[in-house]
């Protein structure tokens, strides 16, 4: 069953010699054999063994046990004395339940704690035949894992030679070692690449079900947040907001190596034994952790035994070729079972029948028929039982017909005898049966009950069935959702329930699968989204395929928030397969939704080319489908992969989405499209006053999100562009909400956006200090996340050339060069730039005016986001190279067009910036009142809006200015106010910052202060 049903208490194991009560599994072991206990009486047990310090009452027995329907105390009893039979107990002399007449009961045994065993699927009443030479192999194994060193055990073989058996064996008697600590996750056939970890988060949940301490939470917390969150029931409150935070954008190699890692810190203590049941049914990213795990050089106490039939199929021969490649590296040990051998069968049978003479005869009959294979015998021999061949009469096994005669009634394969078997069954018996195989190997009562009224039947005939050993065997209790309990069961084995599910018409497969699928809906709800696997595939073989297109949808979100993206894009596929399968005309709404998703996958793995061909082409059917706000939902995603491709089409394609939206005539989506599509315009192509007013009036139509929902994309790209036009602080505002919860897909574009947002208008807003924390540790978490940290990069490079350490922002560049793989414009650009500034300094004049020219031409550097913004940078580096260089006529050429292009903008500090290069022209010209009127107007623009950023500059040229007009008190006023502002900028770090110290070292601040020192003497 999935995840969520598996409901969360303290579940250990009681042990009272010779027994062992596992509260996680729901059953009572007496040393290795399983005993049969009805739900009911196991709870009753269970709680009196909770209580045994004192008598518990019969009143307190019947609140606890039935509270919501009237029992009569002869209830109780009935259940006491079934349980007293099975503990072999006596009420004149209790070992363990003491009766107190008329008033209660008591549990008398000793009992200590322990640690379940296993989720073991052997049936314990069957014989064990011993496997030598394996289990030399894996005793040899959890030696060396007990030693430190990592193990990776393959048990192989064909379905039913015996792995299962094996395997419980082997860790039943591990279980025996103090501190062994065993986990199991079971592969579910039709899982794999639908519900991604799906084994491994099941035995997370065992670790986490059985520790009763916070340890464990803990350890997550620190080692593993991306699995911790997959527990939201585990995460407190005030954390969870905290550790979305600290996953976002989290990738499947993450995740593996924190699994990775967990493991190591939880095997740290005691030896951890992992077991992966049906490897061949295993999903992509449970082999990426088996493969992770075995290559990883660590010492480590762990032993990962895993089982794989070598069947065909597509996870099954990854699984063989991973297998293959740790095994020639020495990776992982290869324990293949034989069938058994003849002597195995006759020991199987001597065992069975306590050794009576016929056995050995009777041996070669069953193993000829059944190849050797054990599951074929073990069938067999239950078989000549149950049809009274071999009976037991007067304490001893007899036959009750000559060997030689019973072979030719044999069936000839395990198929045959099951349905001579099944057909032998009541037809209400065969109609359960029926039901449950559609479920799976295991499953619950509930699920083929009709309703809570029809449960008790149905666990009456499950628990008949159970009783005679046929098809079926209990294996515990849940409590459901609503707090009903009910009963679990499972096939004997795999292949008993394929045997029945094989039998089902079409129509009747059906028509099962849709009753399983709204028994889930009607207890989950609707979308229950840790169940959205197993309802897709009762959907898809209830031929829904409408419904299982939309479960898989959200199955693919599920895999997202696993960070297993890639898994995701599988399961996207295989919805995509179906769509024709969906009558015609209601195909096109769903791929639409579909390749949207696939586009925003292939975006979140940075896989620009192909989300934008996702988004071409549901952009393609929105528009041959007339499906106007479809059409341009798609386009508005698709200039999101095509601003970093070819910001024209970008632009393009945003221009066009703007058209078709008028004839929406919702006016939400009309601004949304207007504010991209202006937005995207100033961002990439240039600055326009008109695309500003375009934003700001879409910006006041569309909703403000609540506290709680996290604001869109297009808001992000608007904060973008309320930083440049001097709205900073409104900018940080916007950014700081868009720091989203959520880490879907399209979550993690809102948050980047949300980050670079933040970023620039801390830059803006002078916060250098804040700016580089938010730089520093989203590359950490980018790092952690093996995600690629280019945005932030590009960060740290403009941070380093506004505090003038030109040499590191160059180096940054390079790093940037280096490992991009998509156009590099603005990489090319900054370190251009921050080279001219630094020849400017070093007065190499010539080389600092070529890099200035190639920033400034677009031949040169081709659009980029924000191309603008650098070209205006470079045309003020491209004034004071002719300054310094004496060349007064071309200084105030440059000038000219410096002023031009920054007043085409709306960033104050360009524009201040601008008035304050060209009043230092004047100056060297000595052209006094053409100084004064450009130093006037750059103060002017401070005024107006925030600009810390810059205001140190203007105020120092004012003051310059004033100091050579001789008016001496307004030149030592503007000098204070540039201390003041530049003492901001060097405060906003920390004080043992090296940027900090870049920015006080910088020649035109040691300038500065120089000056104030001349001037205090
Ligand atoms: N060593 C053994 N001794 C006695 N009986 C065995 C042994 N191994 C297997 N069996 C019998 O064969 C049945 C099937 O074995 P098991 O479930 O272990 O097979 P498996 O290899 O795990 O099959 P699958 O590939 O389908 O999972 C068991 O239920 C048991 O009855
Ligand atoms: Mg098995």
């Amino acid at each position: 069953m999935a995840l969520l049903e598996r409901h969360r208490d303290l579940a250990t194991v009681k042990h009272f010699d010779p027994f062992r009560l596992d509260t996680t599994n729901h059953c009572l072991w007496r040393g290795d054999e399983r005993v049969t206990l009805t739900p009911k009486a196991f709870d009753l047990l269970r709680y009196l063994v909770e209580h045994a310090d004192r008598l518990v009452t019969h009143d307190e027995i019947l609140e606890a046990l039935w509270p919501d329907t009237y029992v009569n105390h002869e209830v109780v009893k009935k259940y006491i004395l079934g349980i007293r039979k099975v503990l072999g107990d006596r009420p004149d002399q209790p070992q363990f339940i003491r009766t107190f007449p008329k008033r209660g009961y008591q549990f008398v045994a000793a009992t200590t704690d322990g640690q379940p065993t296993t989720g073991s699927a052997a049936d314990p009443t069957t014989p064990f035949i011993e496997r030598r030479a394996a289990r030399a192999q894996i005793e040899a194994c959890l030696k060396r894992a007990l030693l430190g060193t990592r193990q990776v055990v393959f048990v192989t073989g064909e379905a039913g030679v015996g792995k299962t058996t094996f395997v419980d064996m082997f860790v039943r008697r591990a279980g025996l070692m103090p501190q062994v600590q065993i986990v199991r996750g079971q592969c579910v056939e039709g899982f794999g690449g639908q519900e991604a970890y799906y084994p491994v988060l099941e035995a997370i949940d065992q670790l986490l079900r059985r520790s009763d301490d916070e340890r464990i939470v803990q350890m997550l917390a620190a080692r593993a947040p991306t699995w911790l969150l997959q527990f939201p029931s585990l995460v407190k409150a005030g954390q969870h907001a905290a550790l979305q935070r600290e996953t976002l954008g989290a990738t499947r190699e993450r995740m593996v190596r924190e699994f990775c890692e967990m493991l190591e810190a939880i095997a740290a203590d005691r030896l951890l034994i992992l077991v992966l049941e049906d490897l061949h049914w295993a999903d992509l990213a449970t082999l990426d952790v088996v493969s992770t795990f075995a290559r990883r050089r660590e010492p480590v106490r762990v032993l990962l035994l895993g089982t794989q039939r070598p069947a065909a199929g597509a996870s099954n021969s990854t699984l063989s070729r991973l297998r293959q490649d740790l095994s020639i590296h020495g990776l992982c040990q290869q324990i293949p079972l034989e069938t058994f051998e003849l002597a195995e069968v006759s020991e199987y049978l001597g065992r069975e029948f306590d050794h009576a003479g016929f056995a050995p005869s009777l041996s070669s009959v069953i193993h000829r028929h059944a190849g050797g294979n054990a599951l074929f015998v073990s069938a067999l021999v239950r078989d000549l039982v149950a049809n009274g061949t071999v009976v037991h009469d007067d304490g001893e096994w007899k036959l009750t017909a000559p060997v030689q005669s019973i072979a030719p009634g044999v069936p000839p394969s395990l198929q045959d005898m099951l349905n001579v078997q099944f057909d032998q069954l009541t037809s209400v018996e065969q109609r359960m049966l029926r039901a449950a195989s559609v479920i799976g190997e295991r499953f619950p009562a509930w699920m083929i009950a009709a309703d809570a009224g029809e449960l008790e039947d149905v666990e009456g005939v499950c628990e008949q069935l159970a009783e005679r050993r046929l098809f079926i065997r209990p294996t515990g209790i849940t409590e459901l959702a609503d707090g009903t309990m009910s009963a679990h069961y499972e096939f004997h084995h795999a292949l008993y329930r394929q045997a029945i599910y094989g039998r089902l018409s079409d129509v009747a497969r059906s028509r099962f699968h849709l009753a399983a699928a709204a028994r889930l809906e009607a207890l989950y709800g609707p979308r229950p989204l840790a169940l959205t696997a197993e309802l897709a595939a009762h959907f898809e073989k209830a031929h829904e395929y409408e419904r299982a297109i939309q479960s898989l949808m959200l199955a693919a979100a599920n895999a997202a928030r696993r960070f297993a993206v890639r898994d995701s894009l599988d399961v996207l596929q295989h919805a995509m397969s179906l769509v024709p399968r969906v009558p015609s005309p209601r195909r096109t709404p769903l791929e639409i939704q579909i390749l949207e998703r696939i586009g925003d996958a292939h975006y979140a793995l940075g896989a620009m080319v192909e989300s934008a061909l996702a988004y071409e082409t549901e952009s393609a059917l929105a528009s041959r489908a007339g499906l106007i706000t479809a059409r341009v939902q798609a386009q508005s995603c698709l200039a999101r992969p095509l601003g970093l491709l070819d910001p024209d089409r970008a632009i393009a394609v945003l221009r066009e989405a703007a058209d078709v939206s008028l004839a929406a005539e919702d006016p939400v989506v009309q601004a949304r499209v207007a504010l991209l599509a202006a937005g995207t315009r100033l961002l990439y192509d240039g600055w326009d006053a008109n695309d500003a007013r375009v934003c700001e009036t879409a910006e006041q139509v569309i909703p403000a999100s609540g506290d709680t929902a996290t604001p869109g994309f297009d808001r992000m790209l608007y904060a973008h562009v309320q930083a440049l036009q001097g709205d900073a602080s409104a900018a940080l505002n916007a950014a700081e909400r868009g720091l989203p919860r959520s880490n879907e897909a399209t979550g993690v574009l809102v948050h980047l956006f949300a980050l670079s947002a933040q970023i620039l208008a801390l830059l803006q807003l002078g916060r250098f200090g804040d700016a580089l924390r938010v730089v520093r540790a989203s590359q950490d978490l980018a790092q952690k996340n093996g995600s690629d940290q280019w945005l932030f990069l590009y960060r740290e490079a403009w941070l380093r050339t506004l505090v003038m350490d030109f040499a590191g922002a160059q180096r940054v560049c390079q790093t940037l060069l280096q490992s991009s793989v998509y156009p590099t414009g603005q990489a090319k650009t900054i370190g251009q730039l921050a080279a001219g500034f630094q020849a400017l300094g070093e007065g190499a004049h010539d080389r600092a005016r070529q890099c200035f020219e190639d920033v400034s031409d677009p031949a040169q550097t081709p659009k980029f986001f924000l191309h603008w913004y650098w070209r205006v940078h470079a045309l003020v580096g491209a004034t004071r190279v002719w300054l310094q260089a004496g060349d007064l006529a071309r200084a105030r050429s440059a000038a000219g067009y410096l002023t031009r292009a920054a007043l085409a903008t709306a960033d104050p500090n360009l524009r201040a910036l601008a008035w304050e290069t060209t009043a230092q022209v004047a100056i060297a010209g000595t052209d006094w009142p053409s100084a004064e009127h450009a130093i006037e107007t750059a103060l002017e623009e401070l005024t107006r809006r925030d600009t810390p950023m810059s205001a140190w500059q203007i105020h120092a040229t004012a003051s310059d200015l004033y100091r050579r007009t001789g008016r001496r008190e307004a030149s030592a006023a503007h000098h204070d106010r540039a201390l003041e502002h530049l003492e901001a900028l060097v405060h906003s770090f920390e004080p043992d910052e090296p940027l900090r110290q870049a920015l006080v070292d910088a020649a035109p601040v040691r300038r500065l202060r120089q000056e104030w020192i001349e001037m205090e003497l």
